[in-house]
């Protein structure tokens, strides 16, 4: 039996999953279930101690990307494999954030902005985009897109991995040697990176400082990523030209939180890129008739690196 936790559009899912999957017996929650037949669950966000009802738990379908939050969860044991979405719908979701946070930097948009609320008419050089040199950090399943989309549109695209990885169009890094040499080389640094024990506050103080003076940052990744007070401390002093962030350290943001408010600084709710249901529905359902017949499946989390 598979066991949908969706808050949002619960109806939506459960029509999709029982199109999808017509042998299966499908139900959603809160609707009360035999505990004992549940052996696939597919969720986002379920509350604390959810998993620890179904004692034959074999698989966690993720409804999202990232999987942090569910290797932090005490309720389900390493014997449950949890496989998470790979791109489904997300990747050309990813490329319009992206595309649209470059666009405000390479056309100064950021400079208008605060040249209209000063009345100034004060036109900005052009700059074209094989002048723009936009780095990804985590060219996986989203940013192998995002960077090559960009490459064919022109921009000088490079990505950073945790291991080689070679891409039409996109010079490849590795490494700590390749972040070092990449930053200085950044005009905007797009990140779409999981949060991991080694991603947590990557760009530190340290690091940011490695990246032009008039350099822009998108995270689409997660907050832990940024050292948010060390960033902040990087804007005041008035290094980093514009920063578009759609993830944060705590979400939501708090109010009152400096970030809110900085000139140099546009901010998103978490909304880069959208779990689309009927492709993840689709995805899904692929994945099942692959573990039935024994291979391997797309997405599979390996839990020892965090992704
Ligand atoms: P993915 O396919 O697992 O790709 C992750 C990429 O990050 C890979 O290229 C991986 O390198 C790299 N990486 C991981 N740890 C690293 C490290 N320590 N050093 C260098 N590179 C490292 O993941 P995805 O599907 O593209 O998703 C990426 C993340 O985007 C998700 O985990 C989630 O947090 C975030 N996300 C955000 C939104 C939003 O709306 N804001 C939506 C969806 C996803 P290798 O290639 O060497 O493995
Ligand atoms: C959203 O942030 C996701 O990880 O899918």
């Amino acid at each position: 039996m598979l066991y949908l936790y969706s808050p949002d559009q619960p109806a939506l899912y459960l029509r999709l999953f029982k199109d999808a999957l017509p042998d299966w017996n499908v139900a959603c929650w809160p609707d009360e279930v035999d505990a004992d037949a549940v052996t696939h669950v597919a969720a986002w966000k379920p509350p604390a101690g959810f998993f620890r009802r179904f004692p034959k738990l074999e698989v966690v379908f993720v409804l999202g990307a990232g999987v942090d939050k569910f290797l932090q969860r005490d309720d389900l044991g390493e014997q449950v494999k949890i496989v998470r979405l790979a791109d489904a719908g997300m990747a050309q979701q990813m490329t319009e954030y992206c595309l649209y946070g470059v666009l405000h930097y390479q056309r100064q948009m950021d400079v208008y902005l605060r040249q209209q609320h000063a009345g100034q008419w004060r036109p900005q050089p052009a700059r074209s985009a094989k002048d723009v040199r936009v780095s990804i950090l985590g060219p996986g399943q989203l940013g192998m897109q995002v960077a090559q989309n960009l490459a064919k549109m022109g921009y000088r695209v490079a990505g950073w991995s945790r291991q080689p990885r070679q891409l039409d169009g996109v010079d490849c890094v590795h490494g700590d040697a390749g972040l070092r040499s990449l930053l200085p080389a950044t005009d905007v640094l797009f990140c779409v990176l999981p949060a991991t024990p080694e991603t947590r506050h990557l760009l530190d103080g340290v690091r940011l400082a490695w990246l032009p003076k008039d350099g822009a940052i998108i995270n689409a990744g997660r907050g832990s990523l940024i050292d948010q007070d060390a960033l902040l401390d990087h804007l005041d002093r008035g290094r980093l030209r514009f920063v578009l962030l759609d993830v944060f350290a705590e979400e939501p943001l708090g109010e009152g939180h400096p970030l809110w408010r900085h000139p140099r600084v546009l901010i998103t709710p978490h909304v880069a890129a959208d779990t689309v249901p009927a492709e993840a529905v689709g995805q899904i359902a692929a994945n099942l008739r692959v573990f039935a017949k024994g291979l391997p499946v797309t997405g599979l989390v390996d839990r020892r690196r965090g992704y």
